[in-house]
């Protein structure tokens, strides 16, 4: 018998079913451009991956949990490739905001962010956010790279002194330009008491390298991603005017790293907490060679640099939409070419959107805040993993709602997946008593495939489901990956309300047919739990201890790979465990 979904696949309208499915199972925004350009250039032996780093000023909030979610979706993504990976996130300990945050809590800075840092620390734990490096900015390692860089700099001129006059917002602590004047020519309250001053600082010959930067950016089609954000950037380029301001007196700021070539400053902000991207890989300032013109371009000024920084740099760095312009599509890269990395080195920027809160930007000033750990607490890490995933289009703005993450959750995980388990699990131990007999039947499905893509026998579909999956992953677009998911989910249900597995088992002339059914479900659970494994890896987990699905059987250590997403694996006379509820619903009232 051919089992398969295609003869009545076909709706009223003509549409095959799984389209139909596609398109109805959630309204999920499915663009089929691909940002997977960028991974195809010749990679690094370790893939690596980063985050901006989080002020440690206040605890974290669901839009930091996104970002750190996303990353984490991607470096898993890729480990499940069989690529090594070096996901490196942490947290931006100094600066102003920390001083005065610290102030207010009577506290010390180092013993405010200490605290403050621990609970970014545990939030990851919670999330089961994997990562390979914790960037913290007050680690010396860190601090000693910073200094080596500025000092490298000055030598060659690259950092001058200068003196500042101008008005200066003591509230937000910046000299103001004309730019921030009002209509009115005065500027608004949101700066707070404005006052005339004169102060020197350090400065960075950023505009030297204007041209440099067009001409990268105009040269490299995906230098950011997605590509309305490289116009974005390519415009505010365009307007670039001026050198960056690099230091603070202490007499005003002095959490922060000491000028290596006067004791009177710290560095402000950008050069510190860009430079983490380097430093907790390894690089090392004192061994480049000088940013000769002849080194430029030829890797040189890298080349010297330890093997453990090489065989990871360039990274994809994963940011959200706020810091592109100007701090790291401007300064990082201009810092980046400054110290002689070359145009084929230099990173790959992914932008992703906001989450917002009613239309409105999420601020702890707005007390609009939505905070991650009481969100855990209520439903667990899965159904907010699974939210911050499914809901949102990378690059995209989304409004954060609870209701739809309930909705979503028992829509998908408990009704779609968890039932899809579930019944599998049942018909396996009441028709065969768990074992499966019916892998040899996978030619048949092959060979009886007839439809049009991702139609036909069960095997087929789920087999198509995966290259879209793959496609989504790897446009780093987790939504569609998960909605290619619910697909097969809905596909599998579907084949069983078709085939209706209760009838057949009572014709004891249609055993086979009973077995084909059942070892065609739990094969695509299976795989529905390898490819859902960078999303949500406990609950791979647990379909694979249910399927009793162990992999030692393999000879493999990985439990779950790409490579094992291949239909048919699962052997004959594998006996598969008894159903725990995957995913429980979430009830409201
Ligand atoms: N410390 C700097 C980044 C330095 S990177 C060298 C910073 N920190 S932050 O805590 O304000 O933001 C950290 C990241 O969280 C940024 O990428 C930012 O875009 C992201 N998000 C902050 N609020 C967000 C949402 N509401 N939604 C999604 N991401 C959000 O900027």
């Amino acid at each position: 018998m051919a089992i398969r979904t295609a003869s009545k696949a076909k709706n009223s309208s003509g549409i095959t079913l799984a389209v139909a499915l596609a398109a109805g199972v959630r309204q999920f925004a499915c663009q089929a451009r691909s940002f997977s350009e960028g991974w195809s250039r010749e990679m690094p032996k370790t893939s690596f991956i980063t985050t901006a780093i989080d002020y440690t000023n206040s605890p974290p909030h669901v839009g930091h949990a996104y970002e750190k979610v996303l990353a984490d979706v991607i470096a898993r993504y890729h480990r499940l490739k069989g690529e090594k990976v070096f996901f490196l996130t942490g947290v931006d300990q100094h600066g102003q905001k920390v001083q005065q945050s610290a102030a207010k809590a009577g506290v010390p800075p180092a013993e405010f962010v200490k605290e403050i840092t621990q609970k970014f620390v545990d939030l990851w734990k919670k999330l089961d956010v994997q990562y390979d490096g914790w960037a913290a900015t007050t680690d010396p390692l860190h601090e000693n790279c910073v200094q080596g860089i500025l000092q490298r700099l000055f030598d060659e001129g690259q950092i001058y002194k200068d003196k500042q006059a101008g008005y200066y917002s003591v509230r937000q602590e910046q000299f103001l330009t004309d730019k921030e004047r009002g209509p009115d020519g005065q500027f608004g309250p949101e700066w707070g008491q404005v006052e005339f001053r004169e102060e020197e600082n350090y400065y960075f010959r950023l505009s030297q390298h204007k041209d440099w930067l067009l001409s990268y950016i105009g040269n490299r089609k995906d230098a950011v991603i997605p590509d309305f954000r490289q116009m974005e950037l390519r415009n505010a380029v365009e307007r670039l005017s001026g050198d960056l301001c690099i230091s603070r007196p202490k007499s005003r700021l002095d959490w922060g790293i000491e000028l290596p070539f006067d004791k009177n400053f710290v560095t402000y902000v950008w050069f510190d907490a860009l430079t983490n991207y380097i430093s907790f890989a390894g690089y090392d300032p004192s061994l480049s060679a000088l940013n000769s013109v002849k080194e430029r371009g030829s890797n040189g000024a890298l080349r010297s640099q330890p093997s453990t920084f090489l065989d990871k740099w360039p990274a994809l760095q994963i940011i959200g939409k706020d810091i592109l312009i100007p701090a790291h599509g401007i300064y990082w890269l201009i810092m980046l070419h400054a110290i002689g990395f070359p145009d084929d080195q230099m990173p790959q920027l992914l932008v992703h959107g906001w989450w917002n809160l009613g239309g409105a930007k999420m601020s702890k000033s707005a007390g609009n805040i939505i905070d991650p750990f009481a969100l855990i607490e209520k439903y667990g890490a899965d159904a907010l993993r699974y939210h911050l995933m499914g809901d949102i289009t990378t690059g995209q703005d989304a409004d954060f709602s609870e209701e739809r993450l309930v909705e979503f959750y028992n829509a998908d995980l408990a009704n779609n997946l968890g039932n899809l388990l579930s019944r599998t699990l049942n018909m396996a131990l009441k028709y065969s008593n768990g074992k499966l007999i019916g892998a040899s039947s996978q030619a048949l499905y092959k060979e009886d495939y007839r439809g049009e893509p991702g139609t036909g026998p069960l095997g087929n579909v789920i087999e198509w489901q995966v290259k879209r999956y793959e496609e989504g992953m790897e446009a780093y677009k987790p939504r569609r990956g998960l909605a290619e998911l619910m697909v097969m989910g809905a596909q599998c249900n579907l084949f069983i309300d078709v085939h209706e597995p209760w009838k057949v088992a009572r014709d004891p002339s249609r055993t086979k047919d009973v077995n084909e059914i059942i070892y065609a479900l739990a094969e695509s659970m299976r795989v529905i739990a390898i490819l859902i494994s960078p999303l949500l890896p406990r609950a791979a987990h647990r379909i694979f201890d249910q399927l009793n699905w162990k992999m030692e059987l393999t000879g493999k250590e990985e439990r779950f790979s790409l490579v094992d997403a291949e239909w048919g694996t699962l052997p004959d006379g594998h006996v598969v465990g008894k159903p725990v509820q995957l995913f429980p619903r979430i009830e409201t009232n």
